[in-house]
């Protein structure tokens, strides 16, 4: 008995300090997170490094896309360009990134869009997985707003 209890306190250390599955989601405001323009998801997945496991996470810039740009609004549509409904929000922080532990129902896919206080932009085609950063940034145009 006593055996198993020193044994279940062991393994529950062990399992909190290398396995970081804890919540994190990014608030407006929020100055917590760091790494800008990279993709998220090079450390912050199972047996990685960072804190949370990213379903969704990325960073927005300015239109000249040299500085982020704060306090954005991620959405995720069930339908191409602003159509169907909106599946998740994702408020962005006060250095440009988002970042999210929820976990999101893909399914065939979802589609992106970046809100700013004077536009939205949409992305045409579907996600099935949310490394923005793994794209933006790096095979095509940084994400964007004004
Ligand atoms: C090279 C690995 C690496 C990358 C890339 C990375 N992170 Fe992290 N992240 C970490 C580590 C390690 C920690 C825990 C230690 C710390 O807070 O620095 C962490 C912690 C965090 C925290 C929690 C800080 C706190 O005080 O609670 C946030 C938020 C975060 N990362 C967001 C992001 C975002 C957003 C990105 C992408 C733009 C990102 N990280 C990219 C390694 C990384
Ligand atoms: C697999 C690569 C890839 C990933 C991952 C990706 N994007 Fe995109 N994104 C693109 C490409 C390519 C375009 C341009 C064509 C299009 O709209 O489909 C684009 C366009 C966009 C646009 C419209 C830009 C404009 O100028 O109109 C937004 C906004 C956007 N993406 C946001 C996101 C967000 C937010 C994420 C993460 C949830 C994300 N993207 C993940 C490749 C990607």
């Amino acid at each position: 008995m006593k055996k198993n209890i020193y044994f279940s306190i062991i393994t529950l250390l062990f399992l909190q300090s290398c396995g970081k599955n804890v919540t994190n989601i990014s608030k407006h405001n929020s100055n917590e997170s760091h790494n800008e323009g990279q993709n998220c998801m090079s450390c912050h997945v199972k047996g990685g490094e960072g804190e949370g496991r990213f379903t969704v996470a990325g960073t927005v810039y300015d239109s000249l896309k040299v500085n982020t740009y704060p306090n954005a609004i991620i959405e995720l549509y069930t339908g191409t360009n602003g159509t169907g409904t909106v599946q998740n929000t994702i408020e962005v922080d006060a250095k440009g990134n988002f970042y999210t532990t929820e976990n999101i129902k893909f399914g065939n896919g979802l589609y992106p869009s970046v809100t700013g206080s004077t536009s939205s932009f949409h992305m045409l085609s579907p996600l099935t997985s949310g490394q923005c950063n793994n794209c933006h940034g790096n095979t095509t145009n940084k994400i964007w707003i004004k």
